[in-house]
């Protein structure tokens, strides 16, 4: 398998890794970088659990090749809050009971952060629509919902 050392921008932070050339984005931040809040659930395009931003835009790691990614800006979950300071969507998240498990939630904040920052004050349809590719098992999606809402302004 061919190797290279490659740069990745993660959560504003360069790393140098060396990958191998079937080494997807998921691999990258679990095993080589310890970012653990991107999960592979179905490995297959369909959870959205292992949902990042690529320079700003949802992206399904279990199906992106590190490779491709080399140099863009990369935001996980570990980078959202600021120091202390949690990002709004997560306090929305935790005051509106959006999660147990907590399995789909780094990729549920994502994809809401995505679509918040495309529109920031969306109706409901706009919001599932948004989150339409996150699957969760435990929460039945609508405090996930009132959550977003809540920071769009739309649940006020
Ligand atoms: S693990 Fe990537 S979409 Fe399910
Ligand atoms: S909180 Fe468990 S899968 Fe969503």
């Amino acid at each position: 398998m061919k190797k290279e050392l490659a740069t990745f921008i993660v959560n504003g932070v360069s790393h140098d890794v060396v990958i191998t050339s079937n080494m997807t984005l998921v691999e990258l931040l679990r095993d080589e970088l310890n970012l653990t809040g991107a999960r592979e659930s179905c490995g297959d395009g369909d959870c959205g659990c292992c949902t990042v931003l690529i320079d700003g835009k949802p992206t399904l790691a279990c199906l992106t090749l590190a490779v491709t990614v080399k140099r863009k800006n990369i935001l996980t979950i570990e980078g959202l809050a600021e120091g202390e300071n949690l990002h709004p969507l997560q306090k929305s998240f935790v005051e509106h009971g959006a999660l147990q498990c907590g399995y789909c939630t780094p990729g549920m904040i994502l994809s809401a952060k995505f679509l918040l920052d495309e529109n920031p004050n969306p109706k409901r349809e706009e919001v599932k629509k948004g989150l339409g590719g996150n699957l969760c098992r435990c929460t039945g999606y609508n405090k996930i919902i009132k959550a977003v809402l809540s920071v769009g302004g739309g649940g006020k």
